[in-house]
């Protein structure tokens, strides 16, 4: 059966346990948005319908992973669950140390501390929130290098996640190599709307570094999905099978840091891998000081078990072509129903152009947060606001510094949602559209010194 053919994208699993939604009426979410202060982050995720805010720990496990639970080995040093993990990620990352954390941010900690410190030079195409943390907590300075046309929403580039190698070649000989503490490509790139990063640009990349010795970080928590594209954008990969191609962009790397929340197919966990020993001694010693045992680093001996399942099921082809294209699919229509969309559709979300949907909300005003309201009380929908309320910074005098853009992420769970949550989810846009002239902003009424958006409140304006 070949699943391309066909208008239907069938979900490639079947529900063997089921979860009940709870459907609510337009007037209790109205009142449990004013309850939250506006600020969806302070919804209870029982009040949710569709619940797009992160891709991250929110996926369905698979009857075998299930499995992998119960037979988990919960031995404190050396148990078979380690094992099993540890076999898994030495093939896919080809790398000879493997360190289990808690989650990403976890990996970010002991490495960026570990290289990070003050007058330290971090370059990549875009850092992720808790990498771009972690690396200025030790005093480091994060920059994002990537091409001034990846910055265009509308315009279609394969790869509009690639790193601008001149840009990296220019910072690296205006700072000094010595002073650059590693290059870090994010693939895909979260943070720059889930784009794909092509294997010739981290060829290229590992050219710089090879030159210059610097050490290459690849932050991978989605690299099956990033796999995905390379087979079907690039160039002499169309034979590839996704793991082979996995395969061949770590081995490019001097370190990988995963968050498995995400490619990982788990609900918590992460990695980190490294290629040189005495970098892994340190880390390994910062690992057992806050995560725990270097067999373990955080983890339950079943979520490790879990995890080796999910690292082999994240690469098969049915899944990933579901994947790809069920997140296309609610871009692609969006896009057709006049919605602005970031384009091209990346990985794990849709993000879309909330300055270009309401155009009679000032940005000091915050129109993607306004969606993200909208969006809640219309269809009982969960997403987040990436612009001014996230990354919004002051001047001297109290006016607002906009962020560079105004998005709305709609971010897809793994295997959680079906073809018809998504279409319901393109139902509920309608309404946004025949309401987009009447819509008002906002106004913060609380906010914190640092990530403001996950606390802040809000008042809708008249
Ligand atoms: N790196 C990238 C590219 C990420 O997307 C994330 C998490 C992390 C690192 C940190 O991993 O959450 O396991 O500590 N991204 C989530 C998101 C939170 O919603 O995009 P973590």
């Amino acid at each position: 059966m070949e699943a391309k053919k066909r208008k239907v994208l069938a979900e490639p699993f079947k529900i063997k346990m089921v979860e009940p939604l709870k459907i609510t009426t337009e007037e209790y979410r109205i009142n449990a948005l004013k309850k939250a202060g506006y600020n969806p982050f302070l919804l209870r995720a029982d009040d949710v319908f569709i619940d797009l805010l992160t891709d991250s720990g929110t996926g369905a496990m698979s009857d075998r992973q299930w499995g992998g639970i119960m037979t988990g080995d919960e031995s404190y040093a050396g148990a078979k669950s380690w094992e099993h993990l540890e076999t898994v990620v030495k093939d896919l990352t080809g790398m000879p140390f493997i360190l289990p954390t808690h989650q990403g941010r976890a990996a970010e900690r002991i490495l960026y501390g570990i290289l990070g410190g003050k007058d330290k030079i971090f370059i990549s195409n875009t850092h992720f929130d808790t990498t771009r943390a972690n690396i200025e907590f030790t005093g480091a300075t994060a920059i994002d290098v990537m091409p001034d046309e990846a910055n265009d929403p509308e315009i279609y580039l394969p790869f509009k996640g690639n790193i601008d190698l001149a840009k990296v070649k220019t910072l690296v000989d205006d700072y000094g190599k010595e002073n650059i503490a590693a290059i870090i490509i994010t693939v895909t790139n979260n943070s720059a709307g889930g784009q794909p990063v092509s294997m010739e640009n981290v060829k290229a990349l590992r050219g710089i570094c090879d030159e210059n010795e610097l050490l290459l970080v690849i932050d991978g928590c989605r690299i099956a999905e990033n796999s995905y594209f390379i087979k079907h954008r690039e160039k002499g990969f169309e034979n590839k099978s996704y793991i082979e191609i996995a395969q061949e962009m770590l081995r490019l790397g001097d370190a990988f840091i995963m968050s498995s929340k995400k490619d990982g197919l788990v609900n918590i966990g992460g990695l980190l891998t490294l290629k040189d020993e005495a970098l892994s001694v340190k880390c390994k010693n910062l690992l057992i000081i806050s995560e725990g045992f270097t067999t373990y680093g955080g983890l339950a001996g079943r979520d490790m078990e879990a995890l080796s399942i999910g690292l082999v099921e994240v690469f098969d082809k049915d899944y990933l072509h579901y994947r790809i294209r069920s997140t296309e699919y609610l871009g692609e229509n969006l896009k057709r129903m006049g919605i602005p969309v970031v384009w091209p559709i990346g990985g794990h979300a849709v993000y879309i152009d909330a300055k270009k949907l309401y155009p009679n909300i000032p940005i000091e005003q915050y129109p993607g947060q306004a969606l993200v309201c909208d969006l809640y009380v219309n269809g009982g929908i969960r997403c987040v606001e990436v612009g001014s309320v996230m990354f919004g910074k002051y001047d001297p005098s109290g006016n607002l510094i906009p962020a560079a853009n105004e998005l709305v992420r709609l971010a897809i769970p793994r295997r959680v949602y079906t073809q018809s949550h998504i279409d319901y989810v393109i139902e509920v846009f309608e309404d946004i559209l025949k309401l987009r002239n009447q819509e008002r902003g906002y106004k913060i009424t609380y906010e914190p010194a640092f990530l403001r958006h996950f606390t802040a409140t809000f008042e809708k304006l008249n």
